[in-house]
């Protein structure tokens, strides 16, 4: 059986480092770093996401102030409330959460946030420091999915990692950060030939596609790490249930440690975003 990574243990670990030195940052500046979230309409899927956020947010020092627009929205209302909270000194980090609305443009509205703010990761001058190695915030998914890779392995350097999705979020910062990490790096898709194949030949195996319980064991080395970056909903006896994008139970035979779904990367990403926004708080006072 593979080792389970738990997400929750190594995400309270951040979270109290990330604790303590809000303490410390308060003490020091004497204001509180603040993170405001903004969501569009009513995905009951985001508005979860939205309240975990908010609430460890709190639980951390970190003050956080939600805003809610109506679904329909004009583009031009919600480029203004981003520009109020750039201009906002008590407003450290801006997180629109995704998927927006269909008639307004994502793109522009995170090119709008103030880079220095962009706890997510996601405006373009961030993406580029991140595929250029210099300094900036890194998304918060990828982010956690690196922590628990370096808890797991002693070093990265030389093996194989395979991502399988290219999204923005997280393939693509995905890759990045295993290249930094001295991987070699394959990213495979919905057009890749043969993906098993490809994907039998990782040390390192991350999903990151949306689709539930793709990679069975047939797909996966034996000894291999597995982080599962999925969160889909599958309905088991008329119970709504969580599960990745690893088949957990297959899998968890032939792995030598796997993320399970959830309590694995769930967690680790707003643990993430809460450290993104105290290294904003503290480069915006410098
Ligand atoms: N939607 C799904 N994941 C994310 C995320 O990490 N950040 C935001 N803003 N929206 C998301």
């Amino acid at each position: 059986m593979a080792t389970i990574i738990d997400g929750k243990v190594i995400s309270a670990q951040l979270l109290e480092q990330v604790a303590a030195d809000v303490i410390e940052f308060k003490a020091k500046h004497g204001i509180t770093p603040g993170l405001a979230v903004v969501l569009v309409g009513d995905d009951p899927a985001s508005q979860v996401y939205v309240r975990n956020k908010v609430q460890r947010a709190e639980q951390v020092g970190i003050r956080s102030i939600k805003h809610r627009l109506d679904a329909n929205v004009s583009q031009e209302t919600l480029n203004d409330l981003v520009a109020e909270l750039n201009a906002d000194p008590e407003i450290h980090g801006i997180l629109v959460q995704l998927p927006l609305p269909k008639h307004l443009d994502e793109d522009e509205i995170v090119d709008a946030i103030a880079p220095s703010k962009d706890v997510d990761g996601f405006h373009s001058l961030n993406v580029a420091a991140l595929a250029t190695g210099k300094p900036g915030l890194v998304p918060c998914t990828p982010q956690g999915s690196m922590t628990m890779l370096r808890q797991t392995l002693d070093d990265l350097t030389g093996l194989h990692a395979v991502v399988i999705g290219r999204s923005n979020i997280v393939g693509k910062p995905m890759a990045a950060l295993l290249l930094q990490a001295n991987c070699t790096v394959t990213m495979v898709h919905s057009r890749t030939r043969d993906i098993a194949s490809v994907c039998r030949q990782a040390d390192i195996l991350v999903a990151a596609v949306g689709s539930q319980k793709l990679v069975n064991a047939d797909w996966v080395k034996p000894g291999a790490t597995v982080i599962d970056v999925g969160i889909n909903v599958e309905m088991l006896d008329g119970v709504r249930k969580l599960c990745g994008d690893v088949d957990f139970e297959s899998v968890s035979k032939v792995a030598g440690a796997i993320t399970p779904v959830p309590g694995g990367v769930g967690p680790m990403t707003i643990a993430n975003l809460l450290a993104n926004t105290l290294q904003a708080a503290q480069a915006q006072m410098s």
